[in-house]
C-alpha cells in the first residue's frame, strides 16, 4: 500500500527504511525518502505509521525481554 503517492513510497520501503542503522529518528526516515516533500497530504499518515511500527517493535523487544527474565 502506498503512503506517499508523489514518491512511490510504500508501507515496505518505510519498514525498510526504519531498519536502517543509519538513520536516526522517523523525520530522518521521511526526510530520506522524500515523504511529504510534493504536496505533503501523506505526512500525518506518515509519521502515525512510523510510529505504529516503533511501538510494536518496542512492544515485541519489551515481550522477549519479559519472557526471558521469567524463564530464568
Ligand atoms: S503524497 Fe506524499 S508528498 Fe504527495
Amino acid at each position: 500500500m502506498y503512503v506517499c503517492i508523489c514518491h512511490a513510497i510504500t508501507e515496505e520501503k518505510l519498514k525498510e527504511a526504519m531498519k536502517d542503522t543509519s538513520t536516526v529518528n522517523s523525520r530522518d526516515v521521511l526526510k530520506r525518502l522524500g515523504v511529504g516533500e510534493s504536496c505533503g497530504i501523506c505526512l500525518i499518515e506518515a509519521i502515525n505509521r512510523i510510529e505504529t511500527m516503533t511501538h510494536s517493535n518496542e512492544t515485541v523487544f519489551s515481550a522477549q525481554i519479559n519472557s526471558s527474565t521469567v524463564s530464568k
